[in-house]
């Protein structure tokens, strides 16, 4: 049986990713169907998560499906000693589709490659997180009408935030140029510099950030310093609040510019940014509930032409 999962958003063409965005679009029109009403969603989160589990939740319940699962695996049987291997093909037992956030890098592409029913990957360590990138994706395509040649700032925790490593994969497809703007700390990793290069993306990399740097954003997308990953906490003292975004900072920016965060926020987007037209990051994330219906669909087989019938 074809593998439906979900597991690098390096595996979508350019056609699936604009399928999938005409799909969160029907969604958008109208989220509660009867699509998904035989179906079990599991959602097993073995790291802490607020918009992913309760947006595919919300995704899966206006759906009609049944969702079981689990927020905090300390209430489950992997603190016993239960292996990821048995957890999954336990849970496979009861669900259609399982979504699956975890600590370790890889750990949903092993999923995938055990388990009988789609895995969706909901952040696998500093790696990938391709459901929030669809969420990205569509927000951006919203607000700029256009996913092609746009310039995208990236700021921020560029080492270990796997949701602008994802970013970069997706856009391959629509002739970007990517400004990477963190300290030396957080700097891109080479891999994906490599990733950009064997792709033709352009990109320059910043290791200020003012006024001045921003100016010709088109997409200005920010991120927390993912203070999980640090294993010496005294460098995460010394980077957290290296780079804030304050309104000040927004007079001289393009007219088109919106700003995302997949959130939480720490502090490095300044309170005063939120009245902005500008800001989008809490649009963004309920852009991810009509994502997150895509998604379900499309890995348990239910395509754009029936979502279009079952108004
Ligand atoms: N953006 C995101 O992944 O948020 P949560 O960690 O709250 O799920």
């Amino acid at each position: 049986m074809e593998n439906r999962s979900l597991v690098t958003i390096a595996d979508y063409s350019k056609e699936k990713i604009l399928y999938m965005l005409q799909m969160a679009a029907e969604f958008e029109k109208n989220p509660n169907r009867n699509l998904l009403r035989s179906k079990v969603v599991a959602t097993l989160f073995f790291e802490p998560s607020t918009r992913t589990r309760l947006s595919f939740e919300t995704a899966a319940n206006r759906l009609k499906a049944r969702v079981i699962g689990f927020s905090d695996p300390k209430a489950t049987s992997s603190s016993k000693g239960e292996s990821l291997k048995d957890t999954i093909m336990m849970v496979s037992n009861y669900a259609d589709v399982i979504v699956m956030r975890h600590y370790l890098e890889g750990a949903a592409q092993y999923a995938s490659e055990i388990a009988p029913v789609p895995i969706v990957n909901a952040g696998d360590g500093a790696n990938q997180h391709p459901s929030q990138t669809m969420l990205d994706l569509y927000s951006i395509y919203k607000t700029q009408g256009t996913l092609e040649n746009l310039n995208i700032f990236l700021v921020g925790d560029l080492k270990y935030g796997r949701t602008v490593h994802s970013l970069i994969q997706a856009m391959r497809h629509f002739n970007p140029t990517f400004h990477f703007v963190a300290p030396a700390e957080l700097k891109m990793p080479e891999e994906y510099k490599l990733y950009c290069k064997e792709y033709q993306i352009k990109y320059e990399e910043h290791s200020e950030f003012t006024a001045e740097t921003i100016q010709d954003a088109d997409i200005l997308y920010m991120t927390r310093v993912q203070r999980e990953r640090f294993t010496d906490l005294m460098e995460y003292e010394r980077v957290k609040n290296v780079f804030i975004l304050r309104n000040s900072m927004l007079a001289a920016t393009r007219p088109n510019l919106k700003i995302l965060h997949p959130l939480p926020r720490v502090n490095e987007i300044s309170y005063d940014v939120d009245e902005s037209p500008k800001a989008y990051y809490y649009q963004q994330a309920h852009n991810g509930l009509f994502a997150r219906q895509a998604i379900l669909c499309d890995v348990l087989g239910i395509t754009l032409d029936e979502i279009k019938k079952e108004q």
